[in-house]
């Protein structure tokens, strides 16, 4: 990567930093609702290198190089990741000078493992690097989740962005999305993950993704609290029917992330297999974020001995993650999973 910064730039690179993909164990849209998470990082990251220069300016594989302003308005392409960060940097008193910028990545993209989020913690990391600033990851996170939010025009949860500037490799992240907080949990080596695309990328993802957002703010509105988080499941019954079923996905699973985070210390495969596919079948018929291929999948993965498996991020399409138990043979799982479902290919 030096050696494309140099040929594409004609200098060496200052700063270089490297943020993580990650896989959400479980606590799937519970991060807007002031909830609990439970995410744990990918091997895939992405990588970015920085030098200063006489303007902006980015390259990444597969795209051509693009000129940027963070002090103009986005561009409405890629590069909003990495303008978005350094305007938020700005804001945040960080004043970055004109860059030049390589990106690389081995996350795939769209596959709801966060490679945005990879890349906008990246992002901050090398121009902190570059002007000699430091800050703590919680903080790295929240600038890459405003970034997202207000540059970029997705308005996601802190979740990806904590895991991927937090996070730690072979422990989880119990992350409360109220306090900001992350607390690792080290993952036994008993506890084998498969993280699997289903073939089908995220459809139609942003705007039904807003929509839930919405409806879960509704139900803590008429049930006059602050955020879901504050909601117990008998609060819901008097919900109309389709904002209360939001509500209850919402509720349970933050009860199922506290309860996954108990059996995984344990080290109790089995209980915390249950829980991810009781979070799956939530996901699927109260939260509506399933598809029929992530279905057949999860369906697959349970039917090839997975302790549990669900839908993994926003959902409509993308990635599931199972639990393999203790004795499982990894490599027939895969050719039993893979043989049911032609599209699907593994990620982790
Ligand atoms: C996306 C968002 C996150 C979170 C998940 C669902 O990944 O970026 O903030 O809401 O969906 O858990």
């Amino acid at each position: 990567m030096r050696d494309a910064f140099r040929e594409a730039f004609g200098c060496d690179p200052e700063a270089e930093a490297r943020a993580p993909a990650r896989v959400n164990l479980i606590g799937d849209h519970t991060d807007y609702a002031d909830g609990y998470c439970l995410p744990m990082p990918l091997p895939c990251a992405t990588r970015v290198m920085m030098a200063r220069a006489t303007a902006f300016s980015a390259r990444s594989e597969g795209h051509p190089p693009v000129a940027f302003d963070p002090s103009l308005p986005p561009r409405g392409d890629w590069s909003d990741y990495v303008a978005g960060p350094l305007a938020e940097l700005a804001k945040a008193g960080i004043d970055v000078p004109p860059v030049a910028v390589l990106v690389a990545s081995d996350i795939p993209q769209g596959a709801g493992v966060s490679s945005s989020a990879a890349l906008e913690v990246a992002v901050i990391r090398a121009a902190l690097l570059l002007v000699g600033a430091n800050l703590p990851d919680a903080e790295v996170a929240r600038l890459a989740q405003r970034a997202e939010n207000l540059y970029c025009g997705v308005n996601c949860g802190i979740l990806d962005q904590m895991a991927s500037a937090a996070g730690r490799a072979g422990e989880a992240l119990l992350l409360d999305c109220r306090s900001g907080e992350g607390r690792l949990v080290p993952v036994p080596s008993s506890f084998r993950f498969r993280v699997v695309h289903c073939g089908e990328g995220r459809r139609l993802a942003e705007g039904a993704y807003n929509e839930r957002r919405a409806a879960v703010e509704q139900a803590a509105s008429l049930l006059g609290v602050a955020a879901l988080r504050d909601a117990a499941p008998g609060d819901l019954e008097h919900l109309p029917h389709d904002i209360g079923r939001r509500a209850r996905h919402v509720v349970a699973e933050n009860e199922r992330v506290l309860a996954a985070v108990a059996a995984l210390e344990a080290g109790d495969n089995v209980s915390f297999g249950r829980l991810m596919t009781q979070s799956h079948l939530s996901l699927a018929e109260d939260y509506d974020v399933s598809t029929s291929a992530l279905d057949r999948l999860v369906a697959s993965m349970l039917a090839a001995g997975a302790s549990g498996a669900r839908l993994t991020g926003a959902g409509f399409g993308g990635c599931a993650v199972a639990l393999l138990p203790p004795e499982a043979d990894a490599a027939s799982w895969w050719a039993e999973v893979s043989g049911e479902n032609p599209g699907a290919w593994l990620v982790a």
